[in-house]
């Protein structure tokens, strides 16, 4: 078997992406596990996860870090977040918020075997609800396909570092269907542009439809 580094705790094995398992060898999301020189690698799917699909299809830089602290927005059913989990390793702490009830259950069991992922039952667009339990992150991600995708990481971005990176996943059909995506995601962007520099932007087809993947930094 070949392994390949593409950036801290993502590799590639045999072609597949993937990150090393510190959850215990518990599957996620149905996800295969390799073992090969003494470590536990876990695929990581494109289909399921935008993070995956924007570094299959070219992202040049990734900037999380082992022992970093993470704020992830829609953590839904604990998909790319366990992989997020992987790569900050034991050390790091990554906050997951999720507004659904039904969506928390499964994040819960997911994060019974991942000691630094912290489940929050709340809505991103509140930030005071749950300012009390996050720390200052060296990282934001968001994924929430809500209409109020920008203004969510606006209001999220006083928990981000100076300098610190925002991952935006835009879902162009969240916020306005007879828009071209190309002049939404332009107009998203542009709103943010006070608070953020754009660094990356990567479309994530045939992965996922309608969807940017952009890389902020704040100013
Ligand atoms: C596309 S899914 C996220 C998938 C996830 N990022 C992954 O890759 O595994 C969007 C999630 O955002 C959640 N969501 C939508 N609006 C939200 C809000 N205002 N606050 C928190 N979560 C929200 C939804 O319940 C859903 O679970």
């Amino acid at each position: 078997m070949q392994v390949r580094k593409l950036f801290d705790g993502v590799y590639t094995l045999d072609g597949r992406l993937c990150t090393i398992d510190i959850g215990a060898g518990r599957k996620v999301y149905g996800e295969d596990h390799l073992e090969y020189e003494g470590k536990e690698y876990r695929m990581w799917n494109p289909y399921r996860s935008k993070l995956a699909a924007a570094i299959l299809n070219g992202l040049k830089n990734e900037h999380m870090r082992k022992d970093d602290k993470v704020l992830y927005l829609g953590a839904a059913t604990g998909t790319t977040t366990s992989h997020v989990s992987d790569i900050i390793e034991e050390k790091g702490v990554l906050y997951c918020i999720e507004l659904s009830e039904r969506n928390m259950r499964d994040l819960l069991v997911v994060c019974e075997s991942r000691p630094n992922m912290i489940p929050i039952l709340e809505d991103a667009r509140y930030t005071d609800k749950y300012a009390d339990t996050i720390a200052e992150c060296d990282i934001i991600y968001q994924d929430v396909s809500s209409p109020e995708q920008a203004g969510i990481l606006e209001a999220n971005s006083r928990f981000l570092k100076r300098g610190g990176y925002a991952y935006f996943a835009i879902k162009s059909q969240s916020i306005d269907i007879k828009k071209k995506p190309e002049e939404t995601f332009k107009k998203v962007l542009q709103s943010l542009e006070k608070t953020f520099e754009i660094v990356e932007e990567v479309r994530i087809e045939p992965y996922h439809k309608l969807h940017l993947f952009a890389v902020l930094r704040k100013r």
